[in-house]
């Protein structure tokens, strides 16, 4: 899973996390951010329409790898492995998941903020984490100090993220990826600003590449 989870995310340093409002903008929106250079998604499971968004993406668009987000428990985790979701993204961590997670041929990124969680999480054999809220967390300072005890982990951090602090955590070895909503303003997506969108995840694909 480990090996899953790092051909993911050697795909693209910078992950967008997208909640689908309106299942009409769930393809466009997605078509954009691939088009424009970021292949791996993040889709939260945030509304209504998210698991419809999710199944319309990976008809509309083999090719990108397409993770579920925000999921809370194991029930949640079997619909992501039904639509056939190639990752799943966990927020925090419970004792559930992470047995669920295990025993799934889906990969988990499982959320964790503090040293104890990682622990945990180390415990359970998981290698690769998200790191939430980041920003409000301890930021890249911490995932620094988290290297400390446990070089071996790697991170994926979102929460806060932005073009502007993204190389801070980056440039960390032990980060592999961010993640964040920044790439799908509500303002860009509200006014069906594909083209916006497409020249945003440009530019982050220009900028931050392995
Ligand atoms: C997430 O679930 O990863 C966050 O909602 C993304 O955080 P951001 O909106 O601060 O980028």
């Amino acid at each position: 899973r480990t090996t899953e989870l790092d051909s993911i995310c050697l795909k693209a340093e910078v992950i967008p996390v997208i909640t689908i409002e309106r299942i009409e903008d769930a393809v466009p929106l997605a078509r954009a951010l691939v088009e424009g250079g970021l292949p791996v998604l993040e889709i939260t499971l945030r509304t209504d329409c998210a698991l419809e968004a999710i199944r319309r993406m990976r008809e509309a668009l083999p090719g990108a790898s397409i993770g579920v987000g925000t999921v809370l428990t194991p029930a949640q985790y079997r619909q992501a492995e039904q639509i056939g979701a190639d990752f799943v993204v966990t927020p925090g961590a419970t004792e559930a998941l992470y047995r669920y997670g295990v025993e799934s041929s889906v990969p988990m990124l499982p959320g964790i903020s503090t040293i104890s969680e990682l622990m945990t999480g180390w415990q359970y054999g998981y290698r690769r984490f998200k790191f939430f809220p980041a920003e409000s967390s301890g930021g890249a300072k911490a995932i620094k100090s988290f290297g400390g005890p446990i070089p071996e982990a790697r991170f994926c951090p979102t929460g806060g993220i932005t073009v502007d602090n993204a190389e801070d955590y980056l440039k960390l070895p032990n980060v592999m990826c961010v993640g964040g909503s920044w790439l799908t303003p509500q303002a860009l997506v509200e006014a069906e600003d594909w083209d916006g969108i497409r020249e945003l995840a440009r530019q982050a694909a220009e900028r931050f590449h392995h």
